[in-house]
């Protein structure tokens, strides 16, 4: 499966922060906001990545990810030219895609949760169609909404209803086999002249070919498009990581457990930041990693 990080837009509701800074290359707590949607896809075993932005800020993003081979990935940038929606992901993505199956993620959305890795692994071997994780928010129409029958199954979608059928947000996570290429070229852009994921999502819905998997109680998903839910992110992410001494997102980290650096590759990125938090970690958790028998 192939993944694209999509992050780009103006991120105006984050000004005077933004603009010459994109918004997801913001720090949340100790790491660029892009760490925790990249390492998402890490988790779920995807290793080609396409990262989106905004011309203005694709060389950022090279500056910070290079073409991610320091991460055991391959890593290609594209650009978009305005905010245009983001299904036209699909469209400038298409080469990347190819005939694969891929993943789109938001890149100002935070996952994590216990059994999250488990959970994304499963989705992607059981993949068909287009796979979507709801999340229930106590202010749903600020969203897309889907809403599930008795037996949990997908019904309807809605982008940001006025009147929401149920309390279960579409999160910026999303699974499509390589016909949403063709879907994402067959849509009409809305009202707001974007577009829209939720009508990409409603044609597999039609077709009787998406599914939702639904993410429980205890679990934490954030966007991060205001100055207060970006200060909330960065707060959930230093009391956990204090509390427990792990950190979340640590894309070397996930690296090393994913298999895709070695141990050693692990040491010598850990000391290339040594004498911060964040490479002492590395150093230490790659210095307690099971090295290969023999
Ligand atoms: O976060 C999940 C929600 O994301 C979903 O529930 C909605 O169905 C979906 O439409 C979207 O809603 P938002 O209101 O959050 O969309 P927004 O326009 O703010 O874009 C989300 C992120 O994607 C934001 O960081 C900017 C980026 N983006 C957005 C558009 C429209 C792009 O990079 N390019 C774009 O063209």
């Amino acid at each position: 499966m192939k993944g694209i990080i999509l992050a780009g837009g103006t991120g105006s509701r984050l000004r005077p922060l933004t603009g010459p800074l994109s918004k997801q290359l913001l720090p949340v707590y100790d790491k660029p906001m892009i760490y925790y949607p990249l390492s998402v896809l890490m988790l779920a075993g995807i290793r080609d990545i396409l990262v989106i932005s905004s011309p203005q800020h694709s060389g950022l993003f090279r500056g910070l990810l290079g073409d991610g081979s320091r991460l055991g990935l391959r890593i290609d940038y594209a650009e978009q030219d305005s905010p245009n929606g983001i299904a036209e992901a699909f469209l400038i993505g298409a080469d990347h895609i190819q005939d694969e199956d891929v993943a789109l993620i938001l890149g100002d959305n935070v996952f994590h949760g216990p059994g999250f890795s488990q959970l994304l692994q499963s989705a992607v071997a059981e993949h068909e169609g287009c796979t979507l994780f709801g999340y229930p928010v106590t202010d749903p129409g600020r969203y897309g909404v889907g809403e599930v029958d008795a037996a949990g199954r997908l019904v309807s979608l809605e982008e940001k209803p006025l009147r929401p059928r149920s309390n279960l947000a579409i999160t910026g996570l999303y699974l499509y086999d390589s016909e949403v290429v063709s879907i994402a070229k067959n849509i009409a852009p809305s009202d707001r002249g974007e577009l829209e994921i939720t009508d990409v999502n409603r044609v597999y819905l039609e077709q009787g070919r998406a599914r939702l998997s639904r993410l429980g109680r205890g679990f934490a998903w954030l966007d991060m498009g205001t100055h207060e839910s970006l200060l909330q992110a960065g707060q959930y992410v230093q009391v956990l990581e204090q509390r427990q001494g792990e950190r979340i997102a640590c894309v070397e980290e996930v690296a090393l457990r994913m298999g895709f650096i070695t141990r050693e590759h692990c040491l010598r990125l850990g000391r290339s930041m040594a004498g911060t938090g964040y490479g002492d970690y590395l150093l230490d958790v790659a210095s307690r990693f099971p090295a290969p028998a023999g």
